[in-house]
C-alpha cells in the first residue's frame, strides 16, 4: 500500500525547532539592523574608555526589531567587558521606580532586597556601579507610571548611557524638564522593513525553525507579503507557525499556500497589539483584569459597574471577547460546579502575550 506513503507519520514534524517561531527567540544575526545596532553601540563606546556614554532615545512602530537590535548590542557588550554593566529592564513588566530599582539588584545580584526601602536599595545600586559603568535600556519606557528612578539615574550614576525605547516618538516631549535636560539625549528611528527585508528576515528564522523544503514557496511568498504590508515581523512569525499547525494536523508533508491562507483568516484581529491601541473603555476593564486576575466575568462585571462603568454585562462580555482575540487576556470555561458555566478571566502578561499566539 502506498496510500500513506505521502502523509506525515505521526512521530514526524514539519518544525526542526518550534521555539525559534517565539517572539523572544534570538537569531545570532539580525539583518538590516547593522545601522541601528553601530549608532547605539557608538553612544556606549566612551564607557569603554573611562568616559561618560551618550543618551538615546530610540522609537518606532511595533515588531520592527527595537527590543531584538538592543538585546543584541548589550549581549555583545557582556562579552566584550566586565567594566561596563548591562542592565535591560521592560518597563511594561516593572512599570514603578520600586520595581525598576528591584530588578537592578536582582541582575546586580544583590539579594537582601526584602524589607528594604527604595532609598536604601539605590544606594547600594550606586555603590556598586560608580565603581564601574554601565548601560541602562528601558524598554516599552511608555509603560511606566512614575520617573523618579531614572531622575536618580542620571543624577548620580556616573558612567553611563540610558537607553530608552518606546513606539511613539512624541513621548519625551512630555517628560518632565528636569529629566529631559539631563538626558539630552540623541533620537534614533527605527523605520519599517521593506518587502525585500522582510523576505531575508523570514527566511531566516524558516531555516531555523523548519526542516529544509517543507514551506511551499508560494505559501512563504504570501506570508512575507503580508508581514510586509502590516509592517510586524511577529505576524511572519505567528502565520509560519500557524501555517505549520495546520498542514500537520492535515498529516501534510508540506506547508501549502491553502495552509497559509487559513492562518492568515485567523490573524482577523492581529493589528491591535499595544494596550494603548486600545480604546479607553478597553483599557479600563484591561485595568481591572490586570488587578483581579483570575476571577469570574461576573465578579469582574460587578467591580467594573463599582468604578462607575457605563456598559451593560452583554456589552462588557463582547469587549472581554474583543480582549481576548487580541491576548491581553485568556479565558478559560468552567462547566459544573457550585456556579454552573462560567468564564475564569486571566490577564497576559506582556511576554505571555507575546508568545501564546
Ligand atoms: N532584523 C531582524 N532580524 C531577525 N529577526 C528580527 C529582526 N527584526 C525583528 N525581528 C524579530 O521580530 C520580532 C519582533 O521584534 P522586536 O521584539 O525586536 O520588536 P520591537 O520593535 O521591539 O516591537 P515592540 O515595539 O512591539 O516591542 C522578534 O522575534 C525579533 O527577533
Ligand atoms: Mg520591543
Amino acid at each position: 500500500m502506498t496510500l500513506f506513503k505521502d502523509m506525515l507519520g505521526s512521530d514526524e514534524s514539519l518544525f526542526k525547532n518550534e521555539l525559534a517561531l517565539e517572539y523572544s527567540f534570538m537569531p545570532k544575526i539580525l539583518p538590516h539592523r547593522e545601522e541601528q545596532q553601530r549608532h547605539v553601540a557608538a553612544c556606549v563606546k566612551p564607557l569603554l574608555i573611562g568616559k561618560n556614554g551618550k543618551n538615546l532615545f530610540i522609537y518606532g512602530a511595533p515588531g520592527i526589531g527595537k527590543t531584538a537590535a538592543i538585546r543584541f548590542v548589550l549581549n555583545e557588550l557582556e562579552e566584550e567587558t566586565d567594566e561596563v554593566v548591562p542592565i535591560y529592564i521592560n518597563c511594561w513588566q516593572k512599570n514603578t521606580t520600586f520595581k525598576i530599582i528591584v530588578e537592578i539588584c536582582e541582575i546586580l545580584g544583590y539579594r537582601l532586597t526584602h524589607n528594604k526601602r527604595t532609598e536604601e536599595l539605590f544606594a547600594v545600586i550606586k555603590n556598586m556601579l560608580n565603581k564601574k559603568a554601565a548601560v541602562f535600556a528601558f524598554d516599552e519606557i511608555d509603560k511606566l507610571e512614575d520617573f523618579d528612578f531614572l531622575y536618580a539615574i542620571l543624577e548620580d550614576i556616573y558612567k553611563k548611557t540610558v537607553l530608552l525605547i518606546t513606539n511613539y516618538s512624541d513621548w519625551i516631549e512630555n517628560l518632565d524638564d528636569r529629566i529631559k535636560s539631563r538626558l539630552m539625549s540623541e533620537m534614533l528611528e527605527f523605520k519599517p522593513y521593506n518587502l525585500a527585508e522582510t523576505r531575508d528576515i523570514l527566511r531566516q528564522r524558516s531555516g531555523y525553525a523548519f526542516v529544509p523544503n517543507v514551506l511551499d514557496k508560494d505559501a512563504f511568498e504570501m506570508i512575507v507579503k503580508k508581514t510586509a504590508d502590516a509592517q510586524d515581523m511577529r505576524l511572519g512569525m505567528y502565520l509560519m507557525k500557524e501555517s505549520a499547525n495546520i498542514a500537520e494536523d492535515k498529516s501534510c508533508r508540506k506547508i501549502t499556500l491553502g495552509h497559509a491562507e487559513e492562518a492568515v483568516k485567523k490573524t482577523d484581529n492581529f493589528t491591535i497589539k499595544k494596550s494603548s491601541d486600545l480604546i479607553e473603555d478597553e483599557q479600563k476593564i484591561l485595568e481591572i483584569i490586570k488587578k483581579n486576575t483570575e476571577k469570574k466575568i461576573g465578579e469582574l462585571f460587578d467591580i467594573y459597574k463599582a468604578k462607575g462603568g457605563d456598559l451593560g454585562y452583554k456589552s462588557f462580555q463582547r469587549k472581554i471577547d474583543k480582549l481576548q482575540k487580541n491576548k491581553f487576556v485568556t479565558v478559560k470555561k468552567t462547566s459544573g460546579g457550585k456556579d454552573g458555566n462560567t468564564s475564569i478571566v486571566k490577564y497576559a502578561s506582556p511576554t505571555k502575550k507575546l508568545t501564546e499566539f
